[in-house]
């Protein structure tokens, strides 16, 4: 697996931390390509549980570059206290680096994304508050800072004063008040020194890693639904999660990749505000929250929680080119006598096999689902494919042949050892 791209394949939180974690071992360098600290990446090792926001997956391995992409918005403060937190722990960071070109969060970003969202009332899309939509605004609008920016005091100075013109206008609209550009400045200037060992052409690192026969992985943030082109606008996050993201954000050429790999959960989950066909708000949906302990890594709110919908899980492999399927938290499933697929939608009186272009489709979509018996029998200590209850396997090998995509990994447990690896004899003929 020379380039491998890990995405997540529905409203994030599939548990791509923990598959990035699992695959980092065998790769040489693991780059995050975009997001920012909206992410919340869990890896649980030998029972010790890390919580990672900025910094990749691979880390908890000494040998391993660790790159934060071009891609990333970077909130200096919260990769500081990360760094921190994992030093203190016995985690060293010396192989972290950082693209020049990231553009950084900066205070009046978490500002305008509070203000943005009490504005929207109602309508709100119900962010993170991590500032990371208005940080991508302004890299589109070109007023971003970025971090290469931090090792120039003069151009750093100009650049703060240029982008706060615009946004104490805005500020001041929203009845925050103003910020004052040199303090700003003071306090960015301030972190070079911090920042600066770290600061590489991510690029070249990841381009060079990959002609020297390295494996390298990239690990997306979010997932396909919250994609800004694909996703269930506006209730998306403002970057491409999907495949084609790790190229722009890693700023390695498509004919790299070698391997897209889906984390999907065995059911689905949304945290924040937007259309979910398949949530469900009963005893069920609850009994999945509490098992599945859903609630989110970043900001703690309750996920939503609904049954598989394979319409969207079919879109996502389409529009990241998934090669191989990673299902998580099957071991959420057990004990529930009978399994819901979502594999139609219905709005209106059209029945969509596809996801649909139109919003208001998606919107009214009712799911229309296929019906799989569960299992009783504890899964967490499979470690086979033949360790798995017949009913676990037919119920993989369902979401195997709707997607006409292999599944390589079922993880059954939040450890790094809870993880059934599929070998490639397994199921030969058939899609698994
Ligand atoms: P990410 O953002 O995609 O990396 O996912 P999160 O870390 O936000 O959320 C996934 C949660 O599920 C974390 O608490 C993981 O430790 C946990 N998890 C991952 N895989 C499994 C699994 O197979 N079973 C169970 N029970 N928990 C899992
Ligand atoms: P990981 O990487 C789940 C959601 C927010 C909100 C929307 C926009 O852990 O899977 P933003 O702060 O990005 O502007 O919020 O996106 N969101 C996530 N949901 N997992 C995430 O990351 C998310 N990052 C953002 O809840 O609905
Ligand atoms: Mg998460």
């Amino acid at each position: 697996m020379p380039a491998t791209i890990v995405i997540g394949a529905q409203w994030g939180d599939e548990g791509k931390g923990k598959i990035t974690d699992l695959l980092a071992e065998k790769a040489d360098v693991v780059v995050r390509y975009q997001g920012g600290n909206n992410a919340g990446h869990t890896i649980v090792r030998d029972g010790e549980e890390f919580k990672l926001h900025l910094i990749p997956s691979g880390i908890l391995y000494a040998a391993k570059t660790c790159i934060i992409g071009n891609g990333v918005v970077v909130d200096p403060t919260i990769l500081f206290g990360e760094i921190d937190a994992l030093r203190a722990r016995g985690i060293g960071v010396d192989n972290l680096r950082l693209s020049g070109n990231a553009h950084l969060i900066m205070p009046y970003h978490l500002l305008l994304d509070g203000a943005s969202e009490k504005r929207l009332g109602r309508f709100k899309i119900g962010t993170t508050g991590r500032g990371i939509g208005p940080a991508y605004v302004d890299k589109y609008a070109r007023l971003g800072i970025r971090v290469q920016d931090v090792l120039d005091e003069k151009i750093l100075r100009r650049k703060i004063r240029a982008a706060l013109a615009e946004k104490n206008r805005l500020l001041q609209l929203y009845d925050i008040g103003v910020l004052d550009p040199e303090q700003v400045a003071d306090q960015f200037v301030g972190y070079r020194e911090r920042m600066e060992p770290f600061i590489c052409d991510a690029s070249l690192l990841a381009n060079q890693a990959l002609d020297d026969g390295k494996h390298v992985l990239f690990e997306g943030a979010q997932g396909t639904l919250l994609d800004i082109d694909f996703g269930t606008y506006p209730f998306v996050t403002s970057s491409n999660p999907i495949a084609g993201g790790a190229c722009t954000g890693a700023g390695v050429g498509p004919t790299r990749i070698d391997h897209v790999i889906g984390v999907a959960k065995a059911y689905t989950t949304r945290v924040g505000e937007g259309p979910f066909p398949t949530e469900l708000t009963d005893e069920v949906g609850d009994a999945m929250c509490e098992v599945g302990r859903e609630f989110g890594t970043t900001t703690g709110r309750k996920r939503r929680c609904g049954w598989l919908d394979l319409v969207a899980l079919k879109y996502a492999v389409r529009v990241s080119g998934i090669t191989h399927l990673a299902i998580t938290k099957l071991d959420v499933l057990t004990g529930l006598r009978t399994l819901k697929v979502c594999t139609r939608y219905k709005a209106g009186r059209k029945v969509l096999d596809e996801f649909p272009l139109l919003q208001s489709d998606f919107h009214h979509a009712k799911p229309l689902c296929d019906e799989l018996p569960g299992w009783s029998a504890d899964i967490r200590d499979c470690e086979s494919w033949a360790d798995l209850p017949e009913a676990a396997r037919d119920y993989v090998q369902f979401i195997a042949e709707f997607t006409k995509t292999r599944v390589k990994f079922i993880a059954v447990g939040p450890g790094r050892e809870e993880t059934v690896v599929l070998p490639r004899s397994i199921g030969r003929g058939g899609a698994v």
